[in-house]
């Protein structure tokens, strides 16, 4: 298995380029079951996530061709049973969901099942069906039956997931459906669309209020995937913690307002149109109180970043509430502790007091925690050995060569 070792203490210059969004591409493959005729997705990161959903599509009778970061899909499905050894592959799979019922009337999909960061329930997403007339089961398999009726459904939670599944249900039901208290994440409001692109009859577009009026038939289409806003947070983390000047450019700075705000006041930062640019010659005091919350407040998967910068901070005391996966905060903690950090955690909160971090042997045990631990290594003093990279891989396009090209001391081994 390979890791990466990090010396820390590196300063980080020059530019770097963001690329699409793995929690946009992932919905929109999903949603490609909706139609037979092609969609061509642009700027399609290259990822393992993407990959395995691609491989999904293709183990189910679709016709994925890819070039580059173009991935064009077309063909109708062949079974609606997804294979276990391939849904298990990733969570991203449950995306597949809705658009198989809205379009076949049936799927039989293995449960993804929770992960590091949580037990990540699929309640939501199941209710809604029901609520739309589907008959749903689940053990450890989710099936459902019938064609989806236009009803009203309100989400307990605004889950991301759960949103974009209930759209795509709901843009070929029989009749007119309203969704309420649906997240708005760039990510939904893309597939929101991009659903429009294709002739779904959609108003609220962006806005956690849907009223859909189902339709027969959607088109083929040709989409751009926006930039992934995670990554481009990653490169200023490590900008931040490392020191340096940074460009990140191609990304969406509109798309990271409460992120953003974290530096403005701790760090030289100038905002372009798509593009970031941040100067860091040395380490704030603290963070202040972070509470991770749906969008547009702080994202949970920017916390881990937050958490590692928190914990190379000055002396000052950050405190940190994860409120949508309840282990999300522990493990990371627990592996910043490694490298000398100053952190309790109890339940949802962590209480960081910043101090000098020291290199040390840490496993990544998620995807975005992996890249939180990337973040503190690169600040450290001395050498850290980063484990389970294999998260990282899954969100993240050759994270350790794009650092090194900003003059990071990061190798894989
Ligand atoms: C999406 O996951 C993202 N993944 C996650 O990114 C992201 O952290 C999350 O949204 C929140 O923004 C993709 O888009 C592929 P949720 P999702 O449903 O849809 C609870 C990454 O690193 N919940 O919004 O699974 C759930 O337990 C990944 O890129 C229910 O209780 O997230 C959690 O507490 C990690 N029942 C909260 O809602 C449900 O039916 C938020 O989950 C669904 C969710």
């Amino acid at each position: 298995m390979v890791d990466y070792i990090v010396n820390g203490g590196k300063r980080l210059n020059g530019e770097i380029s963001v690329y699409g969004a793995k929690n946009c591409a992932l919905a929109l493959l999903g949603a490609s079951v909706l139609t037979d005729d092609e969609i061509i997705l642009r700027n399609c990161p290259s990822i393992v996530d993407v990959d395995n959903m691609i491989l999904l599509l293709k183990s189910i009778g679709k016709t994925v061709l890819r070039s580059g970061s173009v991935v064009r899909i077309s063909g109708g499905l062949t079974t609606t049973r997804i294979p276990k050894n391939i849904a298990s592959l990733l969570r991203g799979s449950a995306l597949i969901l809705g658009g198989a019922v809205a379009k076949y009337n049936e799927i039989e999909l293995p449960l993804p099942g929770g992960c590091a960061i949580g037990a990540r329930p699929m309640d939501i997403h199941l209710q809604g069906l029901e609520s739309l007339g589907v008959e749903v089961s689940c053990t450890d398999v989710v099936r459902c039956n019938g064609k989806p009726k236009g009803a009203s459904y309100k989400l307990r939670f605004a889950s991301v997931g759960a949103t974009e599944n209930l759209v795509c249900a709901c843009v070929m039901a029989k009749g007119e459906s309203f969704l309420y208290n649906c997240a708005t994440e760039p990510e939904v409001v893309a597939l929101e669309e991009m659903l429009v692109k294709m002739g779904a009859k959609i108003n609220g577009v962006g806005t956690p209020d849907l009223q859909i009026v189902g339709v027969e038939k959607l088109r083929g289409v040709e989409f751009d995937i926006i930039p992934d806003r995670i990554v481009a947070a990653t490169y200023l983390s490590a900008a931040a913690a490392a020191g340096g000047n940074v460009d990140v450019l191609n990304c969406c700075p509109k798309h990271m307002d409460a992120f953003l705000n974290l530096l403005h006041t701790r760090f030289k930062v100038r905002v372009f149109e798509n593009a970031i640019r941040i100067s860091s010659s040395g380490q704030p005091n603290d963070y202040g109180k972070i509470i991770t919350a749906p969008y547009p407040f702080f994202p949970t998967d920017m916390q881990s970043l937050a958490l590692s910068l928190a914990a190379c901070s000055n002396g000052g005391q950050t405190v940190i509430y994860e409120k949508l996966f309840e282990n999300r905060l522990r493990h990371n903690s627990e592996e910043l502790c490694r490298m000398g950090a100053n952190i309790v955690v109890e339940g949802d909160k962590a209480v960081i007091k910043g101090r000098n971090l020291n290199g040390a042997t840490v496993c990544s045990r998620d995807l975005r925690g992996g890249a939180g631990l990337v973040i503190a290594a690169l600040n450290a003093e001395g050498q850290s050995v980063i484990k389970g990279i294999q998260h990282i891989d899954r969100g993240y396009y050759r994270l350790a060569d794009c650092l090194k090209d900003l003059g990071a001391d990061i190798d894989e081994k």
